[in-house]
């Protein structure tokens, strides 16, 4: 039987199946040109304005999905429109073997604003992820003398897609399929202290053998579970005492989603390096690896991007800061944030039965649903029906992750349309309950 997985988005199935027996026949016409990598929602979008997207039947929703946590200033922006128009009519793309003044710029705000000192760039949150990885390696080869070093990450984290980044995420639902894995990765369970002790310890019981703890400040495709900021302040101890490195992922949370400005502003700890990608470009895709003075350790010749850092990419990621300063977009996530909190509150308090808790940081937040009732795809296919955008982190919990731009009354709009969903959903499975218990006729 093919397996049912959660959430549609870059990583796995909505409403659909994945995976295939190795006996199912294999379908002779394949129906679409483009590889079957995703099981979409039968929705096509054509235009956007702030956070509303129309369809190609007209239909308006109000989008809380945001390309997955990517569209910050929401669809199309005036200032993108017209600074990227501006750099298209000036240059595009050159190559790395040049300087380029527009990646200079955005580094340098990149490394003004954050504990990082310099920035490589790239284009997605893997390939950011991946050069991390890399560099932790080379650090812990010519920092800490490792001949085979290991990298310690979490359980239920994501950091994407390539070899390396899906080794390093700590979900076997990714790794299936594909093995073997890049090696050198081990797990613990997220905000667990005493376990991560327990691994550091039995990793390093020989000598030294970690090179780097990779992170999440906030694990977002693992459920929106926030980091805990005393697991966080002892892991960046022990780091510390051993001379490892301490890598964020902030590919989700960063650039002001959770209300500052860094995931790590909110657990009072500071990486020796971190990843970004999804919100710094807007939309446009742009990945990053930045890093403090200890971690800078790649070289001439050690790592490359053809596309990365071009004109265009650095000059969306440039538009997105300005517009986040000059709008204050950081403090109104953080406003908006409290204040979807407090409505998808309300809400569980209104159906305890489905909705059991609220969970997340600024404006990306998860409505937790109860074990058994319905489940994260059902109520984001149903949602779709009430012209609202979602997107499922794991089957048990409904992300909210608008663009930063929404106003007061369209997150009041996407709860209540939201609640009509839910109350559709349940009210639907209890009218079809009694006829699920009627015996299946004989067959005549
Ligand atoms: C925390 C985190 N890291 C990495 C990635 C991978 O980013 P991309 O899909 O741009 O490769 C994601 C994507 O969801 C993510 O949420």
């Amino acid at each position: 039987m093919p397996e049912l997985v959660d959430g549609l988005d870059s990583k796995s199935s909505a409403f659909g199946f994945v995976g295939s027996s190795p006996t199912a026949p294999i379908p002779l016409e394949p129906v679409h040109p483009v590889m079957d990598t995703y099981s979409r929602y039968p929705l096509t979008l054509k235009k956007g304005r702030g956070c509303w997207l129309w369809d190609d039947q007209g239909r308006r929703y109000l989008d809380c999905v945001a390309g997955i946590a990517t569209c910050t200033l929401g669809h199309s922006n005036p200032a993108m429109q017209k600074a990227l128009g501006r750099q298209l009519g000036r240059l595009q793309h050159v190559s790395n073997l040049y300087r380029i003044p527009e990646q200079e710029q955005l580094a340098g705000w990149i490394a003004g604003h954050s504990c990082a000192d310099r920035v490589f760039f790239c284009n997605s949150g893997a390939e950011a992820n991946e050069a991390a990885i890399k560099l932790a390696r080379k650090y812990g080869h010519t920092r800490r003398g490792i001949e085979r070093p290991v990298i310690l990450t979490a359980q239920a984290s994501f950091h994407g897609r390539t070899l390396a980044a899906v080794s390093a995420t700590g979900q076997p639902k990714y790794h299936q399929g594909f093995e073997p894995m890049v090696e050198g990765f081990r797990f613990f369970p997220y905000n667990d202290t005493a376990a991560f002790e327990a691994l550091l310890q039995e990793c390093e019981a020989d000598g030294p053998r970690v090179a780097a703890v990779l992170l999440e400040p906030l694990q977002g495709e693992g459920g929106v579970n926030p980091g805990d900021p005393a697991f966080f302040a002892r892991v960046r101890q022990l780091c510390d005492e051993r001379d490892i490195l301490l890598i964020f992922d902030e590919v989700q949370v960063g650039v002001g989603r959770s209300g500052c400005l860094w995931g790590y502003q909110k657990l009072g700890v500071e990486p020796d390096a971190f990843t970004l990608a999804k919100g710094l470009g807007g939309g446009i895709p742009i990945g990053v690896l930045a890093v403090n003075r200890r971690a800078d350790v790649l070289r001439p010749g050690d790592h490359a991007s053809t596309f990365g850092g071009n004109p265009f990419a650095c000059r969306a990621g440039l538009t997105v800061v300005a517009e986040l300063e000059r709008r204050q977009l950081v403090a109104h996530a953080g406003r908006m944030g409290e204040l979807l909190a407090g409505l998808l509150g309300e809400l569980v308090d209104r159906h305890p039965q489905q909705l059991a808790g609220v969970r997340g940081w600024g404006l990306l937040q998860g409505l937790v649903l109860q074990p058994d009732g319905v489940t994260a795809p059902e109520l984001v296919a149903e949602a779709m029906a009430h012209r609202l955008l979602l997107v499922p982190a794991g089957p048990g919990v409904v992300r909210f992750v608008p663009p930063l731009v929404i106003k007061p009354r369209q997150l009041r709009l996407a709860v209540r349309r939201f609640e009509a969903a839910l109350t559709s959903l349940v009210a639907s499975r209890t009218a079809a309950a009694p006829a699920d218990l009627t015996p299946p006729k004989a067959p005549s």
